[in-house]
């Protein structure tokens, strides 16, 4: 059986619009017109020991919702959810101590402790052996430069100190897993770097399995070989980052920029039409290429041919993630 599995997962929330005013609120408290939001809709899948498995989609897509169910915190309304044997919510202790999580928007650390303080009292609570605790707290500090700020507060460290320290706080009891919901969350790109090489490292030699929520495409091109892509609570994707790259040859996209305006009614007389789309507008003209099309360098001069000198600047798109996912959203709405 597979590490998670995840089958018809739904989760509901009841809400209800709040009334404006004193006399609103007043009235609220008799009647209510709640309503549901399905924030998760019929998700499943399956993930495998030691997979990096990025989990993305637009803000509200659901992807909280679904990693505070896989972490036990969350009730689902219905479907299953399996992990390493056990389901989350019903065997919770169980549960906690074989995984870990760090929510970016949230902190596990105590406030008013030092750093290094609130890391030893997880492992207290975890019940982590000392000279296990040491070890890892020494490589912790060592990969991820705690060390001069393990003394300060938790509420004055800066918010990537603070983060790197969230991860060694969700690793300190060596669990199999670990949610990452949006751990480089406004972290400047040094930082955000430290700690893709630091799950890297834990996914290579602890054969940790990591479910990470990102909105920076990076940390998923750099971690995860597979995606899995959620738009209002629905699947769209489950592959593998290649396949998902596969589908952004559809969208390559050239723009020329000419030395004159193009006339209104200009059309693509003599260039390449099969699976290529054009645009002319002020001086400039773009292509926007699907599978069909020519290969772009054909494209490229055609153009040429057709403008040489009037052609003052090329530019070529290669289509990101960011693009393809923006695509897949669009395509689903
Ligand atoms: N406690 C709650 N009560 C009611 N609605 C909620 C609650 N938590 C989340 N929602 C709603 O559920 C939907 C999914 O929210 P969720 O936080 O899972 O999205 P997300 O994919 O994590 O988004 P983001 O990228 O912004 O973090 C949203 O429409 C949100 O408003
Ligand atoms: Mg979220």
């Amino acid at each position: 059986m597979a590490l998670i599995s995840v089958k018809n997962l739904v989760k509901e929330y009841k809400t209800y619009d709040r009334r404006e005013g004193l006399s609103g609120a007043f009235l609220d408290l008799f009647k209510r017109d709640y309503k549901t939001l399905r924030a998760v809709d019929d998700i499943s899948f399956d993930i495998e020991r030691g997979e990096m498995v990025g989990y993305i989609g637009a803000n509200g897509a659901g992807k909280s919702t679904t990693i505070k169910m896989l972490c036990g915190v969350l009730y689902p309304t219905s479907g299953n959810i399996v992990i390493d044997g056990r389901v989350p919510v019903v065997d919770r202790e169980a549960h906690v101590r074989n995984i870990g999580a760090v929510f970016g928007q949230r902190s596990q650390l105590w406030w008013d402790l030092a750093a290094g303080e609130s890391l030893r009292l997880l492992g207290r609570i975890y019940g982590v052996e000392r000279s296990e605790f040491d070890a890892r707290m020494a490589e912790f500090e060592d990969v991820l430069k705690l060390k001069d700020f393990l003394k300060t507060p938790t509420r004055k460290l800066s918010l990537g100190q603070k983060m790197r320290c969230e991860l060694a706080a969700s690793l300190i009891h060596n669990p199999k897993i670990v949610f990452l919901d949006e751990p480089t969350i406004g972290l400047d790109v040094a930082v955000k770097q430290s700690i893709r090489d630091f799950v890297k490292r834990i996914n290579q030699e602890r054969g940790v399995t990591v479910i990470l929520t990102t909105h920076d495409l990076r940390d998923i091109e750099e971690l995860c070989s597979r995606v899995f892509i959620i738009d209002k609570g629905k699947q769209v994707f489950d592959g593998t980052l290649d396949k998902l790259r596969e589908k952004a040859t559809d969208f390559a996209q050239l723009t020329f920029t000419l030395t004159h305006e193009f006339q209104k009614d200009w059309t693509p007389e003599g260039l390449p039409q099969t699976g290529v789309q054009w645009k002319a507008k002020g001086a400039g003209l773009t292509a926007i290429l699907s599978k069909t099309a020519p290969p772009r360098t054909d494209v490229i001069r055609a153009v040429l041919d057709t403008f040489g000198a009037e052609i003052e600047d090329i530019k070529i798109d290669e289509p990101g993630i960011e693009h393809i996912v923006s695509k897949i959203y669009e395509g689903t709405n």
